[in-house]
């Protein structure tokens, strides 16, 4: 329940539509989300927080698919985006350029022209030299640019461990001593508007105590610029609301957190933007995956599947866990067996989980591969020339193929010859 799956006589089920159905019609490998918990996980972050005024602004970055995007856009949300390719993604999808935040360091001229041209509702600036470029861009298209400084609140690692798994970006954010005069030089720009604060702490945090600490280091700039007469729209928190992997992990309580959020703001005269990714998307997905071969190793045993780390990353990447259940839920005194649930690519990193105790599977069987909503397809690639797996979204008894699989042909069809070879 807690990964938007059902059970139903024995398999799985996202809503009312059986796995093996999807898997049978589209094939596999494939992404299956379920539009039931994005709109659940939506509707309680915007009723935690329905006594303040807040903007869900979902990280467009988690999952891109453009029926994710519009089944939140006919939420209401708005988008955080980071790229001009983003951007286009999320006005497509019908969300205003009036709820859309723009984040990332690296912001071209070309991408900022189009944000202004979108009329976005914040370019969230993260440093100096930023700051004069987008000042630039907008003095040439004879607009002022609504900018927030995106703020490093510096949170200190040691109280908080998630920020030690790795996740801590240096690269992102103005420092805090930085940011009154660079605050200051905003708000006296002529093509600048400075509209709030950002920040973003990291990801996958499951506790509100962090959140807590940035929004107080936030506070220390927000009153010296209230001293100075200058005064905010907005507040941005960013994203990084963790989620449940495995069964029993902790997970963010969003009433609690709201609560803890709504108090600590309840004079802060500004409207609240968040910016959540996995929390929104992550548990709404799963990646199905077929078993292709099985192999006893001199000490191992390997599960072969036909996903691999081109289609979900994570694993090789962070070591992280995704839990693996068969669709067709084995018999309850089925002996489990620590495998490797591996994929066909040539590189050791290639897996999807490692000494994982599942009960041996038959070749060609189902498995789910839970949690992969949020930076699965998203972070998928085409290495070893596998065409990038397809998308499906459910929608109670609905279900529609989103992206199909992409064909070979296509992957080859950019290439070419140069004349020397042709
Ligand atoms: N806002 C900003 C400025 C961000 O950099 C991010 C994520 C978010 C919002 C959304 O964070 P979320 O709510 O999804 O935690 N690929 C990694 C996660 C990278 C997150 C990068 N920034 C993973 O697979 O865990």
């Amino acid at each position: 329940q807690r990964f938007g799956l059902r059970i139903v006589d024995d398999n799985l089920y996202m809503e009312d539509v059986d796995l093996r159905t999807i898997a049978a019609e589209v094939g596999t490998p494939v992404y299956v989300y379920g539009a039931a918990h994005i709109e659940q996980r939506y509707r309680g972050l915007v009723e935690a927080l329905a006594a303040r005024p807040t903007l869900i602004c979902y990280a467009v970055k988690a999952n891109s698919n453009q029926a994710v995007l519009r089944t939140l856009a006919r939420l209401g949300a708005g988008a955080d985006i980071v790229s001009g390719g983003e951007l286009e993604r999320a006005l497509a999808a019908g969300i205003p350029g009036d709820k859309i935040v723009f984040s990332g360091v690296g912001k071209q001229p070309a991408e900022i022209d189009a944000a202004l041209a979108a009329k976005v509702r914040s370019i969230n600036l993260e440093s100096a030299e930023e700051l004069e470029l987008v000042a630039e861009r907008a003095a040439k298209l004879g607009v002022r640019a609504p900018v927030s400084l995106r703020i490093n609140p510096d949170v200190d690692p040691d109280t908080h461990p998630y920020l030690a798994t790795g996740l801590r970006e240096a690269k992102f954010g103005i420092a805090m001593e930085q940011g009154l005069a660079l605050a200051l030089r905003a708000h006296e720009h002529p093509a600048l508007e400075l509209v709030g604060l950002a920040c973003h702490i990291g990801s996958q945090i499951v506790d509100s105590a962090p959140f807590l600490d940035s929004l107080a280091r936030m506070r220390e700039l927000i009153d010296a610029l209230a001293e100075r007469g200058v005064k905010l729209r907005q507040l941005d928190l960013g994203g990084g609301l963790g989620i449940a992997y495995e069964g029993n992990d902790p997970v963010l309580e969003a009433d609690r957190w709201g609560r803890a959020l709504v108090d600590a703001t309840a004079d802060l005269d500004c409207e609240l933007v968040l910016e959540p990714g996995r929390y929104l998307v992550g548990n709404a997905g799963v990646l199905l995956s077929r078993v292709v071969m099985r192999k006893q190793g001199e000490t191992k045993k390997f599960v072969i599947v036909d996903a691999a780390m081109n289609d979900l990353l994570r694993p090789a990447l962070y070591e992280a866990y995704h839990a693996i259940v068969p669709v067709e839920l084995p018999a309850p005194d089925a002996a489990l067996e620590p495998v490797d649930v591996v994929g066909p690519i040539c590189e050791c990193g290639d897996f999807l989980a490692r000494e994982r105790p599942i009960p041996w599977p038959a070749r060609g069987e189902l498995l789910a591969v839970l949690g992969a909503g949020a930076y699965g397809m998203a972070m998928a690639s085409t290495y070893n020339t596998r065409p990038l797996a397809s998308e499906v979204l459910v929608s109670g008894d609905r279900w529609a193929v989103v992206r199909p699989r992409r064909r070979v042909e296509e992957l080859l069809g950019d290439e070419r010859y140069p004349d020397w070879l042709s």
